[in-house]
């Protein structure tokens, strides 16, 4: 059942306006629909085809007041149809009435009850789960909807139109696809603010939360405020209702969803306090609650086509929150979080069997799309765009996208040809970025001629991007690459210029310089490829010493780090360079903390195990888990008194703040206590886990204790205070199998898994205990395969609960395939066993058979 992008044919009717209204019962809701068609075009003779799930029960349906012909109805597991010969060639009205049972929802697509409160997940295909619909987002409508319950709090999109007792009603006027419905139902409790748009439109704003979650979702409302004024400063967008709602819940498969006027968040995402929350979760709170408010221009005015396009608005909205943080935080190191981020995960994406492009152009089940290359690097085309036709450019194409596009729902082509039309630039050849899947490999040579006028420095390029499922062939991409050339002293000699690669091989000249300059490449991640260049420890050093622009020199304390690990998990020695520069490096009090922090935090062993099989060598997880220990500890003992002074410099006093400032020096900090915990015991450590009032020092005390084998009176102290809170015992359970020493990380899983409070059919609590093994690299491919198999029996059990979590899930088998035979052997059993399995979803199935056939 596969779809193809070439396929795309739009829908032969077109759908003014949807009424619908909602009799809420637990067990039998009652929806009435009814759809304002009209044929596309009055001389053709179509079927009306609409989606609607299994467990969608058809009551009655009528055309224009009347029943149909029954023989002319027909129902599959998927789809109703009303044959052409039942259909008026004129506008019409079709009505449906349907039962569907939100209690029996248990996979959170469409409408279910999440701790007693309706609410819905229609992104992709869930609309069809609640009434019968051509579920697709190039058909949109306004809606109005009417809900009918006791429950207090009763939400839809777009502007309240009614109140009265036991039901409302809401009126979205601007036309959406169905992907963006959203209803809430429930006992809620808004924090409330408001918010005037430049152009004085007063709207208000609510963050739903359960009562008594109130004090905890005021940073939420400060980051949608902050939101709400960046994108009308930046991209000059306003909101365009006169509401909008946020509502948390508990039971959530991603993130968060941009419903129009109704953003539904993982609680997660938006319930934060000092005690409960830690700075990542401060800062990962006002990403998204950004992204989704962000989406409400791009993605919700502007949509999407098909689901092929949905790098559209998710690279997009990615680019657009990224530049936010950096605009509210530090924009050094968010860019440099992001790489991290970018390559942890696309990039290990980009390399294995689930490698597809930005824009692909067949899936079988849309919801496995929803990945770190669709967004991630969708997010790194646009950079990479900006970066080619400059900030100017960049801003009269937006202007263009959403002056041409506003209410469309638009292709990857609309996007690129905006910027050809606003900058005059061809981008035939860029295109490939979103059609071609695989990180491109560039090699960067340097040759040196002094001369009498001054000498010349000549760079050579040549790029190459391996193979990648479907697609043997890789042309050459453009890829910008920003140069910038440091003097022999330190000082920059020739400020950063964007170099355009378009061959397999190119060179470019610096002429008139004076001595031979140090080159500091790929500056700002400036393209999301991997580049290889011949360069000594020293020269690294250097570079990390002088470097002005922070990405690089980051990279360069990064290269130093992996050259030594990558050299130490192959049994050779040293890493002496490196802890010599980083000494020098941490001791910089100059420096932001926040930066001395990341270069000080060694690369994860996934990282390691990567670079090793980018060069070709099969990496061996329990050599690279000592390597990275050895590493650690050299460090530590080598600049003890250094790391106990910085651990003391950076004690950050007053009340928790999570801002940028306060964020950086707790991070240093914490990457600090991490080194001397391998030194004195896990004394400070316990102090400070004992002392800290807030949940950053708290759980980074913890995991440095987990990880040298200690920590079980503070794990039993965290229970005890906070078994109440779900969301701290999210992150009790996840760093228990995420720091444990490798040997026993699959037990230790094993047996929180038998717990009670083991509430693995929401999604968070399994995220936690599957995702925090798979973050252990060197337990989740433990040698005895234990953590395949016990992640293989999860899997197994939650795809008939919620298939698009096993599905999520079993992306931790991706990288399979670089491993020693004993290995392979063993993750292939568990995949092969997974797909041996009766009933398996079209999520799971779909995955599995793919990361299989790399095999
Ligand atoms: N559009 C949402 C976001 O990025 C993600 C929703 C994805 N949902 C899904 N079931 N695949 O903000
Ligand atoms: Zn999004």
């Amino acid at each position: 059942n596969v779809q193809y992008l070439a396929d795309y044919r739009p829908y032969p009717f077109v759908l003014s306006a949807t009424r619908m209204r909602f009799a809420l019962a637990a067990t039998d809701t009652r929806v009435r629909t009814e759809l304002s068609l009209a044929p596309r075009d009055p001389e053709w003779s179509e079927d009306l085809v609409l989606d609607g799930g299994k467990a969608v029960r058809l009551l009655s349906l009528t055309i224009d007041g009347e029943a149909p012909d029954p023989a002319h109805v027909t129902r599959d597991g998927e789809t109703l149809t009303v044959a052409a010969a039942a259909l008026p060639r004129h506008p019409f009205l079709l009505e449906t009435e349907v039962g569907i049972d939100p209690s029996a929802n248990t996979a959170f697509e469409g409408l279910y009850i999440s701790n007693g409160m309706f609410c819905t997940q229609c992104e992709a295909e869930g609309f069809r789960h609640i009434t019968f619909y051509p579920d697709r987002p190039d058909v949109m409508a306004t809606f109005h909807v009417t809900i009918d319950s006791d429950l207090p709090v009763l939400l839809s999109n777009g502007n309240p139109v009614g109140q009265s007792q036991g039901r409302a009603e809401w009126h979205d006027p601007w036309p959406k696809p169905s992907y963006l419905f959203a209803l809430v139902a429930g006992d809620l409790v808004a924090v409330s603010d408001s918010f005037a748009t430049r152009s004085g439109r007063q709207v208000a704003l609510n963050v739903w939360v359960r009562p008594g979650d109130q004090d905890r979702a005021g940073f939420a409302m400060e980051s949608l405020i902050k939101s709400m004024k960046w994108d009308e400063d930046v991209y000059g967008r306003e909101y365009d209702l006169d509401v909008f709602n946020i509502v948390a819940v508990d039971d959530f498969n991603m993130g968060a969803m941009e419903n129009k006027g109704l953003n539904i968040f993982n609680s997660k995402l938006v319930l934060a306090s000092p005690e409960t929350a830690t700075d990542g979760d401060y800062e990962r709170i006002e990403a998204v609650i950004a992204h989704e408010y962000f989406h409400n221009w791009t993605g919700n005015r502007i949509t999407c086509r098909d689901w092929f396009q949905l790098c559209l608005k998710e690279g997009l909205t990615v680019f657009r929150d990224q530049q936010f943080t950096s605009d509210m935080r530090s924009a050094a190191v968010k860019r440099i979080e992001d790489v991290q981020a970018l390559r942890a995960r696309q990039f290990r994406e980009d390399q294995g069997p689930l490698a597809h492009p930005p824009r692909p152009d067949r899936y079988e089940e849309i919801n496995n799309f929803y990945t770190a290359t669709v967004y991630e690097k969708g997010a790194e085309v646009i950079g990479m765009l900006k970066r080619l036709v400059g900030d100017d450019g960049y801003r009269r194409a937006l202007d263009l996208y959403f002056d041409r596009h506003d209410g469309d729902a638009a292709t990857i082509e609309d996007w690129l040809k905006v910027f050809e039309d606003a900058t005059g630039r061809d981008l035939a050849q860029f295109k490939r970025w979103y059609t071609d899947a695989g990180t491109p490999r560039l090699t960067m040579t340097e040759d040196w001629r002094p001369g009498e006028a001054g000498g010349t420095l000549t760079l050579t390029f040549s790029q190459q991007t391996p193979p990648t499922p479907g697609q043997p062939e890789k042309p050459s991409r453009v890829v910008p690459v920003a140069v910038g050339l440091i003097g022999p002293n330190g000082d920059e000699v020739t400020p950063t210029q964007v170099l355009e690669l378009t061959e397999a091989s190119q060179t470019f000249a610096f002429e008139g310089l004076g001595a031979r300059p140090v080159v500091s490449a790929l500056r700002g991640f400036s393209a999301p490829v991997m580049l290889s260049r011949d360069l000594d420890d020293a020269t690294r050093a250097f570079l990390l010493a002088h470097d002005t622009d922070p990405f690089a020199r980051w990279e360069s304390g990064r290269d130093l780090a992996l050259s030594a690990l990558t050299a130490a998990a192959q049994g050779q020695a040293t890493g002496g360079n490196y802890v010599q520069a980083i000494g020098r490096l941490i001791a910089d009090d100059a420096a932001d903390p926040a930066f001395r922090a990341l270069c000080l935090n060694l690369p994860g062993e996934e990282e390691i195990a990567t670079r090793l099989s980018t060069g070709g060598i099969t990496p061996d997880p329990d050599a690279i888990h000592a390597a990275r220990e050895s590493l650690a500890r050299q460090i530590a003992e080598t600049h003890l008194d250094l790391l106990a002074r910085i651990y003391q410099d950076m004690t950050v006093a007053g009340p928790y703040r999570p801002d940028a400032a306060d964020t950086a020096r707790r991070s240093l900090r914490n990457a600090v206590l991490a080194l001397l915990t391998r030194i004195d015991g896990g004394e400070r450590a316990e102090v400070l886990f004992g002392v800290a009032g807030n949940m950053t020092e708290r759980m980074a005390a913890l995991t440095a204790l987990l990880r040298r084998g200690r920590g079980q009176a503070e794990l039993a102290a965290l229970h005890d205070q906070f078994a109440d809170n779900r969301l701290v015992m999210d992150k009790w359970f996840a760093v228990q199998p995420m720091a444990a020493p490798p040997a026993q990380a699959a037990q230790i899983a094993r047996d929180l898994a038998t717990r009670r409070d083991f509430d693995w059919k929401n999604p968070n609590r399994f995220r936690a205990l599957l995702g925090g093994l798979s973050a252990n690299h060197a337990g989740f491919h433990a040698a005895d395969g234990s953590g395949y198999d016990f992640t293989a029996d999860w899997l197994l059990r939650m795809d008939p609960v919620n298939p698009q979590i096993a599905a999520r899930m079993s992306t931790a088998f991706e990288t399979w395939t670089r491993y020693d035979a004993g290995r392979r052997a063993k993750a292939l059993a568990a995949l092969e066993r997974i797909a041996s399995t009766k009933g398996l979803s079209r999520n799971t199935r779909e995955m599995v058979s793919r990361m299989i056939a790399a095999g």
